[in-house]
This record gives structure tokens, sequence and C-alpha cells, in this order.
């Protein structure tokens, strides 16, 4: 599939919750995409939106628990997750927020066209009636009694309420079998194979269509056409992925981008993406995103990551353990992305060590040095091409198998040095010694081409070391052992 530009997302996430290493993984791998095609594309033609989901009771909850308002504490929380991003030199080009003006106005122009849409049968896109249903406010939905575990939500370990309200409605049975065929087709992408495949298995078990709007939500979007219900969460948390682009005022900007060439997310909010998000856009009349990627969910030590378990771990920790770059790479190479992972923290510091402090850095220390010692700093690099699969491997979402092909180009380099006694042969034979380091310094260079949009810093500071008039030993080690 050849493509000119690139749009990609994560979902925006709740302010419920503070940022942890799940948010961290999906913003990671969006970002390490997002600069894997700017190099590819040119970086005009990226566009990398991240952000935050501010509205629902709950949110209001927890700003009156910590006596703010609604809009202080989400100013709050949002901020902490922009931190962090910044933390962990995540590129995104734009941070939606759902309390952004522009985007609640957009949302109530959207509600208005779904007001006045008709489905393919001829049917109202949207319609009032009752509803009565299990609804926890934790994950701001109704459950179905089996969603349950002894009576209580399994994610929130809480009753859920029972609410029954006048609602409007979105015709979704009117669109699913479209969508199945646009699904079954590939033309609406839905990856892993697994999880289209569950998303098929879903459908055939019957959808039905949803409720669009609350009645007893106050922290929340007014319908422009009725002032007594707020959009339902998930129609104004969905919408974002395009009024970030301007929809539907600024149809210049948002015809450069949509469709979405990728919507990044995990398992949990794979009915929302998969069902009502695809049918909403054609109620509106919109393209499909080309392709969602679901990916697993972290486990720490074989448990929930949660706040009552106290395992949830946050990416400030690790980048004060292992700093920015050796955190994004920890995450990525550590696991298959698309399956459940178990994350075992004292796995970490061994990853680490043998990888980046014995790996990278030390090659980049050892052959620095002898080329700083032995030959003033100088070196002749040549254009490296290594024939390997690492951008291949990135297309596919195979970041694993990316950067361990990368740490084989570590390792072989190191090997070379031992295996031509490089610190002796300076001595011995000055000219092959040369040579030799500069191969090296070439290979070191082909590497940090490959790192970019892993370890963007890393990669920088190699390139530096290298290019420079005379080669220097860095003074502070690229990773120190832990
Ligand atoms: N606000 C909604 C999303 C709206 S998108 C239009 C939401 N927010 S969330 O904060 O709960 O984020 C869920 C997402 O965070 C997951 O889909 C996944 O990308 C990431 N993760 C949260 N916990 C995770 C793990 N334990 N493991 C891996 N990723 C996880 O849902």
């Amino acid at each position: 599939m050849s493509i000119d530009k690139y749009y990609i997302t994560t979902p925006i996430y709740y302010v419920n919750d503070v940022p942890h290493i799940g948010h961290s993984y999906t913003t990671i791998v969006a970002d390490t995409l997002a600069r894997y095609f700017r190099i590819k594309l040119g970086k005009e033609n990226v566009f990398f939106l991240t952000g935050t989901d501010e509205h629902g009771d709950k949110v209001a909850q927890s700003a009156e628990a910590k006596n703010l308002s609604p809009q202080e504490f989400c100013d709050e929380i949002s901020a902490e997750y922009k931190e962090a991003w910044s933390l962990l030199n995540i590129s995104n080009d734009y941070f939606i927020r759902t309390t952004d003006k522009d985007h609640e106005k957009r949302v109530k122009e959207i509600f208005t066209k779904l007001k006045n849409a008709k489905t393919p049968k001829g049917n109202d896109v949207i319609y009032q009636d009752e509803y009565e249903g299990l609804y926890c406010t934790g994950c701001e939905k109704f459950l179905t009694e089996r969603d349950l575990e002894d009576g209580m939500c399994p994610d929130h370990q809480k009753e859920p309420e029972i609410v029954k309200e006048k609602n409007w409605f979105f015709r979704l049975s009117d669109y699913i079998k479209d969508l199945e065929a646009k699904i079954l087709s590939g033309e609406f992408e839905i990856l892993p194979e697994s999880r289209k495949n569950e998303t098929l298995g879903l459908i055939k078990q019957g959808v039905g269509d949803f409720s669009i709007s609350r009645e007893s939500v106050k922290w929340g979007i007014e319908l422009p056409f009725d002032s007594e219900q707020k959009s339902y969460v998930w129609v104004d948390a969905l919408s974002n992925y395009i009024t970030a682009l301007g929809y539907p005022d600024d149809l210049d900007n948002f015809n450069k981008w949509w469709p979405a060439d990728l919507h990044l997310m995990a398992q949990d909010i794979l009915k929302f993406h998969a069902f009502y998000w695809p049918a909403i856009l054609m109620a509106l009349g919109l393209e499909l995103p080309k392709r969602e990627f679901i990916h697993g969910f972290f486990t720490i030590d074989g448990k929930k990551m949660s706040k009552s378990v106290g395992n949830v771990i946050s990416p400030a920790e690790l980048v004060t353990r292992y700093g920015t770059d050796a955190t994004r790479y920890l995450l990525l190479a550590q696991f298959s992305f698309g399956l459940e992972s178990d994350i075992k923290v004292e796995l970490f510091d061994e990853k680490y060590n043998a990888d980046l402090a014995n790996g990278l850095g030390n090659l980049v220390a050892r052959v620095s040095n002898l080329i700083e010692k032995n030959f003033s700093g100088k070196t002749e690099l040549k254009e490296i091409n290594i024939k390997t699969n690492i951008s291949e491997n990135i297309e596919k979402y195979k970041f694993n198998e990316a950067l361990k092909e990368i740490n084989k180009l570590v390792a072989e380099s190191n090997q070379l040095i031992d295996k031509e006694k490089v610190w002796e042969l300076v001595k011995s034979e000055e000219k092959k010694a040369y040579d030799v380091l500069s191969e090296l310094a070439s290979n070191l260079l082909f590497i940090a081409k490959h790192l970019k949009p892993f370890m963007p810093e890393t990669a920088d500071k190699i390139e530096k070391i290298f290019k420079a008039g005379k080669i220097e030993k860095p003074k502070e080690a690229l990773f120190q052992r832990i």
C-alpha cells in the first residue's frame, strides 16, 4: 500500500486516571510510527494526534472529591499527561482536550448533522427512546448482566447503578451490514487478524442501537436540539479524531488528513472503535479510518494494573531510573506489540544492562575511544548498506523484531572489535586498525539512522559523536550501568 500522508492517533485518555505505562505504551508506539513516517514521507505529511477525554460524571465526582471545579480538575490532570508525554519525548503535532471550546462547538455541529441525517434505509439516524440499564460510572458505560462478576463491574469492583431515562439513540442496526462488508473487504482494516475475527464474531451475535445522550449527566456537551440532554461521552470522545482536524468548519485541513491512516488502542475500547465510530462516520457521509490496530493489555507480575492493587507504574518512575530513550526501548523491545504482555519489573534492569549499557553504549564508548586515542579523532566514514528488515518490521508493527535486528548489528560490531583485537591492532597494523575503526564508526551511523524513530536522542548523540570533525569518547556514558 503506498501512502503519501500519515494521520495517526492514540486514544484520548481519561482524566480520571493518571498516566501509567499502559497509556505510555500506546503513545510511544504512535510516536515511533510518527517519527518513522516523518522520515519516510516528510515532516509536513504526518499528523500525530493525542489528547485527553474530560467529560462525564466520573470526572465531576473526582473533581468534587478534590474540592475543585470539573474544569480545574481537568486542567490539572490534562497537564499531567502533557508532562508525561514530554518526559517520554512524544512528538505529537496536536494535543486535543474534549473541553476545548472548538471541540465542543464542533461536537454540537456533528449532533445537528446526525439529527438531520437519514440511514441508507431511509430512517432517521437518531431517535428518542426510553433506556433502562446497568450503568457503571467507572467505565462510563452500560454493562450487561454478562459483563458483571458477582454483580459487580469487574474493572471497578462496584455495583452498577440501574439507570432509567429518556435518551437519544443511534440507529446502528441500519449500518451493521455495510460495516461488516467493509471489514470483510478490508476497506476498513482491523488488525491483528484475531481482533478482526473477534469483531466479526460480535456482529454475528447481534449488535443493537446505542444511546448517544444522557439525561442524568451534568458535566458534558449539551445537545443543540435538546437542552435536557448531554452528549454520551463516547460520541464526544470519538469525534476528537475529526474535530482536531477542523471538521466540520475547516474542511480544507480536514480533507488534507482524513481518513485516518491508523487509530491505535488496546482491546478495552475495540467495540467503540469497531462499531460506533465507523457507523457515526457513515451517517456523516465520511470515509472510514483506513486501519485500526488493537494491542493487548499489560499486566504486572500477572496482575491487572490498578490503583487498588497498588502496582501502577508511572512513566516518570521509569524515566528517572533509565532515562527517556531507554524507557521507550524497554517498553517496545520486550513485548510483542498486539499480544497481552506480562511485565516483570526485575527484567527491566537486566535488559537495560545487557542491550543498552553493555551493548550499544559500550560499543559507542569503545569505538570513539579507540579513534580518539589512536587516530586523533579522525576516521573515514562510508555509506553502509546492510540489508535489513527493520523498516518492514516497523510497518508491520513488529517493533521488538526491528529492535532485535538493531541489537544484532550492535553485537556484530562488538564482536568485530574482539575478533580483530583492535586495541592491539592499533600498535601492530595501523592501516588495518584504521579501516576496521572506520567500518565500525560507519556501522554506528547506520545503527543510529535506524534507531531514530525509537530512540531519537540517542540516535542524535551517536551522529554528533561520529560526524564531528574530531571524534571523542563522550564524557558521560550513553547508558550508565545499573
Ligand atoms: N477515553 C477513552 C478513550 C477514548 S478514544 C476516543 C479511554 N481512555 S483510557 O484512559 O482508559 O485509555 C485506554 C487506552 O489506554 C487503552 O486502549 C490503551 O491504549 C491504553 N491502556 C490503558 N491501560 C493499559 C494497559 N494496562 N496495557 C496496555 N495499554 C493500556 O478508554
